[in-house]
């Protein structure tokens, strides 16, 4: 394994992962604060949750909207976290950003568990939560066209530093961190955290902030090696593939907002489908921008600033801080669950 040019790719899979000297400081960061930030779904109640749920406090509305997010993040992240392990990680042999992918697969694991957690608290139809990705059809088209925008590059003849290789890869992980976390995670995200703007299922909703303060590491992570890829191996982002990925984009927004069409049938906690046109093209336009192409999306206005908020490191820290607050006060983990 190259230990001084820090080539994200090399034929030496399975070697030492030699991490110093530093070539990929800004993985190695995102590892750090990700570790500082550690949380465990199980340790924020859902006793509130659950008494709102039963009495009837939340509509019926808001019941499908929730049996229809955790419906798609089950397959998602699943996918997700295959991927990382059978694909990404076993390409990617720079030692820094390995040590964040197995970071980032913990991350998955603990959204997968939030997603469990949250179906045991409330008691929910395992069958209609995940059996979503083949029964519901928007949750269906928006797993379907990864796959099929993907060759499976942990096939045992694939070579990953042939130029065709490259652009494989490339392809796997613009389709991951940028259209599925990047881009399908997003709606879900404004949807849960609507309901706890409105104090209803504040476990679910903070639950979900701590997966989104995540996931918005793990698309950092994944644009910083995206734009690596592209610096050491120019030749492999041809126009070709800009384009195609333009179109990519383009479609994965058609199926998100066809998608918030079916959650939100009618507008509730003050969202509607609409909303979500301009949301997914402000969201569109930010993925791209961060990868350098120049396609843009004809809206360009946040229609969710507060989400922003969500996401704001300093907002964040505070969060964090009222976290340890309470923990150290033990008023989280004092909850029958
Ligand atoms: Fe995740
Ligand atoms: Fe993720």
């Amino acid at each position: 394994m190259d230990t001084k040019t820090g080539e994200l790719l090399s034929e030496d899979v399975a070697g030492v992962n030699r991490i110093l000297p530093h070539k990929h400081k800004y993985a190695w960061d995102l590892f750090l604060s990700s570790c500082a930030n550690n949380w465990m779904p199980t340790e924020i109640s859902m006793q509130e949750d659950i008494n709102q749920w039963k009495n009837n406090e939340i509509t019926d509305d808001e019941k499908l909207l929730v049996k229809r997010c955790l419906g798609f993040f089950a397959g998602s992240e699943s996918l997700v976290g295959n991927n990382l392990l059978l694909s990404a990680f076993r390409f990617i042999t720079d030692a820094e950003c390995r040590q964040y992918i197995l970071r980032q697969a913990f991350e998955e694991s603990l959204h997968n568990l939030t997603i469990v957690y949250i179906c045991d608290s409330l008691d929910l139809d395992i069958e209609e939560v995940f059996a979503a990705y083949e029964t519901v059809p928007s949750i269906k088209a928006k797993d379907d066209f990864l796959m099929e925008i993907t060759t499976d590059i942990s096939r045992q003849d694939f070579k990953a530093t042939t130029k065709e290789g490259k652009q494989e890869i490339l392809r796997n992980l613009l389709t991951y961190y940028i259209v599925c976390e990047g881009t399908f995670f997003f709606s879900g995200f404004a949807m849960l955290l609507a309901l706890g703007r409105q104090n209803k299922l504040q476990g679910v909703s903070d639950q979900i902030k701590y997966t989104l303060r995540d996931e918005s590491s793990h698309i950092a992570f994944g644009t910083y090696l995206i734009n690596t890829l592209i610096e050491q191996n120019p030749s492999i982002w041809t126009k070709t593939i800009q384009a195609e990925f333009v179109e990519h984009i383009k479609k994965a927004v058609d199926l998100e907002i066809a998608y918030a069409k079916d959650v939100l049938p009618t507008g509730i906690l003050g969202l509607n489908a609409d909303m979500f046109i301009d949301y997914m093209h402000y969201i569109g336009n930010r993925r791209l921008e961060a990868i350098g192409l120049d396609y843009r999306f004809p809206s360009d206005k946040n229609p969710f600033p507060w989400l922003g908020e969500v996401v704001d490191v300093q907002a964040m820290g505070n969060f964090f801080e009222r976290r340890v607050r309470e923990y150290q006060q033990g008023g989280a983990l004092e909850e029958d669950f």
